[in-house]
């Protein structure tokens, strides 16, 4: 087909404007055929753009050749409608619609570009169950994804819950400062993406895993309250709510408390979720990470269900003898409301996926009616001590033998618990309706472990970064022989519905601490120096206290848009397997690059 300029045509409207107080105005509307049906001597044409959809009517008694070219008209086409505004007869509105009281009676039409058929249709009508299972598909055609509104209104989202960020930090008179990409490994605990340099054969740049050391150093120049709405790169396992690059907000300020943190936190979140429609309560609920875990078997607390609870004192030594379970350790109450007694096929589905989920020396009890007949006044007891209605569902998590009564094996049955309330919560989750969207449950998470053991490599690793502070109060167990898994760090996560949303911490100012916590991981002088050394010399020049935290922009859109996965949410994103279909990248480079850069491929 022949295509039309657009010449000095403007666009009077878009798309989803018109209303019936219209009635009678002239228009030019410029889009997508979205959908086109033929009726003989009438010809409808649904227009497309970011703001909607309307209804263009081609009358052949009115022009034979207009009606002949819409004709011709095909899916995705680019065209300009020019007509007049009218209310439709009220049968044939359409109350699925916002324009759909009124309707465009056409009086002339550009063609400004042709499409390929689409390999599925961005349309409402498109949003077949088929064409959105093939998600690799809609990956490599991202740009026909993207027409679809569904993924218009996420990015359109995406774009406010930003800027309601960006408006309230700024307020707080927070500066927006960039720092680099091309820079050296941050210590995040992922792999760094590297960028090898031409001028340099065999030195690399890294890709920030997050700007942390450059926020610091912001502080140490006087900067006072740093934010960035910035992407960082992490070459990890990926899963729905992980991507190879991401958006944090990050923000740091000098002399805070961690409670000034998690105000201006607070405060940028509840604007954020305000922007979606979605009101937030404040303070959040506060919670200690040894809390956290007795309490939700996990860091990461999801609130929309209650606490699990140690109920082993309701048991006499004879009751765990013939439970097998060890009275060592906790015995652990789970309770997920409303779900009733389990079926017996439910009973036997779930301990076969706790006996897979579950390490070998913990034990499930999900036969409640047979413990109540057995230890009726036991059972009593733990669904007072849990407050347990008589609909809502208990199931214990014990272990039946123990290697020690230590914290760490204490954690361990507190963590599978946690792992196995997570899973009968999803399976069973439909049945009692708290997981529903629109339940915002909010927590920090405070006090987390300064260290953890690494078993592999037989040392003490830092849990956040090694430039968090520890406690005041455990400075004092850094020394030599002293217990590192008892020293508390100042770090706090807020975590919503049990998805963490974002992390940080008081930061270390003293050189002194920060010797000793290298000390502590056995991180010598030299190696400290090789690795770090331009933050070390920084510290040693006037460093404030300071502090800081970085959310993930991803996560809490998809949260907000009720997503299952961030590929939901970002425009351009990558596979599980870090592939982005659409540019197909990575790709191999030429010989020629290679050579400049000093680099040979090792099949
Ligand atoms: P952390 O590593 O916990 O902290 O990251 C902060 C938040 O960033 C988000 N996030 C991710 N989102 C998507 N894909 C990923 N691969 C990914 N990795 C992390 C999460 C997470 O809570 N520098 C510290 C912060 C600080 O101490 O100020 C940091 O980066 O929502």
């Amino acid at each position: 087909m022949e295509l039309d300029f657009l010449g000095d045509l403007r666009r009077t409207h878009t798309c989803g404007a018109l209303r019936s107080s219209e009635e009678g105005a002239r228009v030019v509307l410029m889009g997508w055929v979205n959908r086109r049906r033929d009726l003989g001597n009438l010809i409808f044409i649904d227009l497309r753009d970011r703001t909607g959809v309307v209804q263009a009517v081609f009358n052949r008694e009115l022009s034979a050749a207009l009606h002949d070219k819409a004709a011709a008209l095909r899916s995705e086409f680019v065209v300009v409608i020019s007509g007049t505004v009218k209310k439709r007869e009220p049968a044939t509105t359409n109350p699925n619609l916002p324009t759909g009281e009124i309707e465009i009676i056409a009086q002339d039409l550009r063609l400004l570009n042709e499409s390929k058929n689409p390999p599925f249709l961005p349309g409402e009508s498109g949003e077949s169950t088929e064409a959105l299972a093939n998600e690799e598909l809609r990956l490599k055609y991202r740009y026909i994804d993207l027409r679809r509104p569904a993924k218009q209104a996420n990015i359109e989202l995406r774009h406010k819950v930003a800027l309601a960020i960006r408006n309230f930090l700024s307020g707080l008179g927070f500066l927006e400062i960039e720092t680099p990409f091309m820079t050296r490994s941050t210590p995040e605990g992922a792999r760094d993406y590297l960028v090898p340099s031409r001028v340099y054969p065999g030195a690399f740049y890294a890709l920030p895993q997050s700007p942390q050391l450059f926020k610091q150093i912001l502080m140490i120049s006087g900067f006072d309250k740093y934010f960035q709405i910035v992407r960082c790169f992490r070459d990890e396992d990926l899963r729905a709510d992980r991507q190879p690059e991401f958006t944090q907000i990050d923000l740091e300020m000098t002399f805070p408390q961690q409670e000034t943190i998690f105000d201006v936190t607070e405060g940028f979140l509840t604007a954020a979720f305000a922007a979606a429609g979605v009101s937030l309560a404040v303070p959040f609920q506060r919670m200690t990470y040894d809390q956290a875990i007795r309490q939700y078997g996990s860091d990461k607390p999801d609130l929309r269900l209650p606490p699990m609870a140690d109920v082993r004192q309701v048991f006499t030594q004879e009751n765990l003898d013939a439970l097998t379970l060890t009275g060592l350790l906790p015995v652990v109450a789970i309770v997920i409301p409303k779900v009733g007694e389990l079926s017996r096929r439910e009973r036997d589905d779930t301990q076969l996926k706790a006996q897979r989920l579950l390490v070998s020396n913990i034990k499930v009890i999900t036969d409640w009616k047979r413990l109540e007949k057995s230890f009726p006044s036991a059972a009593a007891q733990i669904r007072e001590l849990v407050c347990a209605a008589p609909e809502d569902l208990v199931v214990l998590v014990g272990a039946d033998s123990a290697p020690d009564t230590s914290p760490k094996s204490q954690t361990a049955v507190y963590t599978e618990a946690g792992g196995l309330r997570w899973m009968l919560s999803r399976t069973f989750a439909d049945r009692h309706g708290l997981l529903r969207s629109g339940n915002f449950q909010m927590v920090w998470v405070t006090d987390f472990p300064m260290f953890e053991f690494d078993e592999k490599e037989s040392r003490w690793n830092a849990a956040h970064h090694p430039f968090t502070s520890p406690h005041d109060g455990d400075m004092e167990k850094l020394g030599e022989g002293s217990d590192l898994g008892a020293v508390r760090a100042l770090a706090y996560d807020v975590v919503l519905n049990g998805t963490e949303l974002g992390s940080g911490s008081i930061r270390i100012h003293r050189q002194d601490v920060q010797r000793k916590i290298f000390a502590a991981m056995g991180i010598s002088n030299e190696d400290a120096q090789s690795r770090f050394g331009f933050f070390l010399d920084a510290l040693e020049y006037g460093t404030p206290p300071h502090g800081g935290i970085a959310l993930g922009l991803d996560r809490i859109v998809m949260i907000l848009a009720g997503a299952q996965s961030l590929r939901e949410v970002i425009p351009f994103p990558k596979t599980a397997r870090a592939v982005d279909l659409m540019v197909d990248a990575p790709t191999p480079v030429s010989d020629a690059q290679l050579r400049e850069l000093g680099i040979q491929v090792k099949k």
